[in-house]
């Protein structure tokens, strides 16, 4: 038995994040948009995250907001799983009580990168580390919730703003006189706005929680293409050259995995299979060479003249 409708609006976590930050501005079109701090819905709070559903009646909630930070999950597992795995299904019970449909971020991780074939959304899971654990538990959880559901699997997520790869290459880069890159493990860096103009085709395709539910499921969304840490770091800085802005960059060398350790083991494939996604909302991503080119200018555009060489 549904408490009672939703207002119709968007309900978006994690605004201040990369894939966030993008929602809340490519959404805004589509209605009144609702984009509490963390002050303000905790997602590592079951009860603050119903007050603010509660509360605001969304007709969607889309839910980028995460805990990201794969090393350091690793030895903070509690928060890790609070927020990605228990926190998807109570929004997916608030958003059942409410009729509002869920669209929901996960990842890569979830898979342990096996082999080279790339992922479909059928194959069998085995995350490597706590951080694809608890986003597996999390989509887990979202669908046994009730809600009507849409799960979108991305990777490697990067943007003009943010804590992401690009941004810290090109600032070590101009740092130091050179830089190892990973050049063993495979995958589609994705920009942020590409995935937050796909939410919003998928919100125009299933604008109420009846219409999501035709969609129901997980989806797989990169870029197209595919490349190595040590590929994109090379054509970022390659295009940052050929801007002109920068003069000096550090020698990039690549090296494998094993001579990088960290503390949470990272597939070496990371390909996923997005054609589920593009014969159900007729829509793909940008090859992730084309979205690096716009990342690059925006970032160009943005900073200020070449400094003396
Ligand atoms: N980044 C990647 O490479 C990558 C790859 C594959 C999949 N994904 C998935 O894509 C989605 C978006 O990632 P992203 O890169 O945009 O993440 P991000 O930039 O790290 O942003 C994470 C957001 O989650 C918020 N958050 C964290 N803990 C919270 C809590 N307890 N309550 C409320 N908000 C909280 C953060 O708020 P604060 O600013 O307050 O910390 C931030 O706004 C995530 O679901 C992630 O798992 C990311």
């Amino acid at each position: 038995m549904r408490d009672a409708e939703n207002t119709g609006s968007i309900l978006i976590t994690g605004a201040s994040g990369q894939v966030g930050g993008e929602l809340v501005r490519l959404l805004a079109s589509l209605g009144t948009i609702h984009a509490p701090t963390r002050a303000e819905l905790d997602l590592a709070d079951p009860a603050s995250i119903r007050r603010a559903v509660q509360t605001l009646r969304p007709r969607w909630i889309v839910n980028p907001a995460a805990y990201t930070a794969v090393d350091r999950a690793e030895s903070d597992r509690e928060a890790a799983f609070a927020i990605n795995a228990t926190a998807p299904g109570i929004l997916g019970e608030e958003a059942a009580r409410i009729n509002a449909a869920v669209l929901h971020f996960s990842t890569d991780y979830v898979f342990s990168g096996d082999g080279t074939n790339p992922y479909r959304e059928s194959d069998p899971t085995g995350p490597l580390g706590v951080y694809g654990a608890s986003k597996l538990a999390g989509e887990q959880a979202l669908a046994a919730s009730g809600a009507a559901h849409i799960n979108l699997r991305t990777s490697w997520v990067y943007g003009t703003t943010g804590r992401n790869f690009l941004l810290t290459i090109l600032r070590l880069a101009r740092e130091r006189e050179s830089l190892t890159v990973v050049n063993d493990q495979h995958g589609a860096p994705t920009w942020s706005r590409d995935l937050a103009r796909l939410a919003a085709i998928i919100l125009t395709q299933a604008p109420d929680a009846e219409a999501a539910r035709r969609f129901q499921g997980t989806y797989h969304a990169t870029a197209q293409g595919e490349v190595t840490w040590f590929g994109f770091a090379q054509e970022a800085l390659r295009l940052s050259r050929r801007s002109g802005l920068d003069t000096r960059f550090a020698r990039l060398t690549p090296v494998t995995t094993r001579d990088y350790p960290t503390p949470a083991r990272r597939p070496s494939n990371s390909r996923l299979d997005c054609t589920l996604l593009a014969s159900t909302f007729a829509y793909s991503l940008p090859p992730w060479q084309q979205s690096l080119a716009s990342v690059m200018e925006e970032l160009f555009a943005a900073s200020p003249a070449a400094p003396a060489a």
